[in-house]
C-alpha cells in the first residue's frame, strides 16, 4: 500500500492511498491490533454500497464487526444521533478495547468520530472515507464533531484516528457534484502551499474528471500530504492549521445563506476567488494570480461568483458570526501568490463590501 504518515509522536497514524483497498483493510488491522471488535458505523446508503465488502474483508482476518446505521445527509449529524450511536455500543457491550470504523463521507466520519472521541472517554477509531471531500480533507486531522441549531461543527473534539484507509476505487460510485465539492479543496491545497499541484491539477484535469487511477491517487496522496504537514505543525488549530480556511470564511457565510442547497466544496470555491479579490484590491495579491485561481477553478466547473440572489447583508451577517471571529475582527486567509497564504485581520470593511458587491 501507499502510505503517508500524519506526525504527532504517539499519536502519530498512517493513511493509506491505493485503489481497493478496502479489502485489505481486515488484513491490515488483524497486523495492528488497534481493537477487539469493531462497530462500523455508516449512513444507510454507503452500509449499502459498502458494507458487505468491507464486512467480508474483516472477516476474512477473523475480525468481529457490527454494523450501526443512521440516514444519509448533514441532517444526521447532531445530538441525537450521537445519543442514538452511544446508546448503541453501549447495548452491544462494547468497552475500551473495542474500537469504531467509520466509513462514509465527512458526515459519517464527523459523528462516528466524535462518538469515539466521547464513548468510555475515548476509545480507537479508524477512518475509511468515501467522497473525495473527506479523503483528502476530513478525514486527515481528528477534526470530529456534530452540528447544533447555532451552527455547524459547534460541539466536537480532537481526536485523532489510528489508521485511514483511502481506496480511490469508491469514487466510482460518488455523483459527480460531489466529486466537484472535493476538486474544490483539492485546488485549495495547490493555492495555499504549492504552485507545482496547481499546475498539475490544471494539466491533468480530463484524467482528474475521469478518475485515472494514477491522476487521482496522486491528487490525494499530494493533498493528504500537505494536510498531513499542517496538521503536525498545528494540530488544534491555534496558527497555521488555520490556512486550511482559505475560501471558507466567506464560503461558510455563503453556504449558510444559501440554505446549505450549495454543497460545502462549491461554497469554498466561491469563497476562494473572494478571498483572492480580496487579496488583489489589497495589492497583495497579483492580478495574474487572481485570475490563475479563478481559471482552475471555472476549468473544473466550479463556480467563482457569489449568485446574484443571495442576499449580501445576511452574507455579512453571517461573516460576523464566523467561529474564526477573533475578538471582533474577521481573520481572513488571503493568498500572496500560487503556493503562499497569509492569515490577517487586517482587511478594510470597504473591501469586503466592494468583492460581496
Ligand atoms: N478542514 C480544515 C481542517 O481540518 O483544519
Amino acid at each position: 500500500m501507499n502510505e503517508l504518515c500524519v506526525g504527532l509522536e504517539e499519536r502519530s497514524y498512517p493513511i493509506h492511498i491505493e485503489y481497493g483497498c478496502l479489502d485489505k483493510v481486515g488484513e491490515d488491522l488483524a497486523e495492528r491490533r488497534i481493537a477487539n471488535r469493531y462497530c462500523i458505523i455508516a449512513d444507510s446508503k454507503v452500509a449499502g454500497l459498502y458494507g458487505d465488502r468491507l464486512f467480508d474483508s474483516l472477516r476474512q482476518s477473523n475480525i468481529k464487526a457490527e454494523l450501526v446505521t443512521f440516514p444519509a445527509g448533514e441532517a444526521s449529524k447532531n445530538l441525537n444521533t450521537f445519543a442514538f450511536l452511544c446508546s448503541t455500543l453501549a447495548q452491544k457491550g462494547f468497552d475500551r478495547r473495542d474500537g469504531i470504523i467509520a466509513l462514509g463521507g465527512g458526515v459519517s466520519g464527523d459523528l462516528a468520530g466524535f462518538v469515539a472521541a466521547s464513548y468510555m472517554r475515548g476509545i480507537p477509531f479508524v477512518q475509511i472515507p468515501t467522497t473525495l471531500l473527506s479523503q483528502v480533507d476530513s478525514s486527515v486531522g481528528g477534526k470530529t464533531g456534530v452540528d447544533i441549531a447555532e451552527g455547524k461543527n459547534l460541539v466536537g473534539a480532537f481526536y485523532q484516528p489510528k489508521a485511514v484507509y483511502i481506496d480511490s476505487g469508491v469514487l466510482e460510485t460518488l455523483e459527480k457534484e460531489e466529486l466537484l465539492g472535493g476538486i474544490a479543496e483539492v485546488i485549495k491545497y495547490g493555492v495555499i502551499r504549492d504552485a507545482a499541484f496547481f499546475r498539475y491539477l490544471s494539466e491533468k484535469r480530463a484524467e482528474a474528471l475521469a478518475l485515472n487511477t494514477k491522476v487521482i491517487e496522486t491528487i490525494i496522496h499530494t493533498s493528504c500530504t500537505i494536510k498531513a504537514q499542517v496538521v503536525a505543525e498545528d494540530e488544534r488549530e491555534s496558527d497555521i492549521r488555520r490556512i486550511l480556511n482559505y475560501g471558507h470564511t466567506i464560503g461558510h457565510a455563503v453556504e449558510a445563506v444559501s440554505d446549505f442547497s450549495i454543497i460545502h466544496g462549491k461554497a469554498v470555491a466561491i469563497g476562494m476567488v473572494a478571498a483572492a479579490r480580496i487579496a488583489e484590491l489589497q495589492g497583495i495579491l497579483p492580478a495574474e494570480n487572481k485570475d490563475e485561481i479563478v481559471g482552475l477553478l471555472q476549468d473544473y466547473g466550479l463556480p467563482t461568483a457569489i449568485p446574484p440572489q443571495f442576499d449580501r447583508k445576511k452574507i455579512k451577517k453571517y461573516l460576523l458570526a464566523d467561529k474564526k471571529i477573533v475578538s471582533g475582527k474577521v481573520a481572513y486567509v488571503l493568498p500572496v501568490r500560487i503556493g503562499e497564504v497569509i492569515i490577517t485581520d487586517k482587511v478594510e470593511e470597504t473591501l469586503v463590501d466592494k468583492v460581496l458587491s
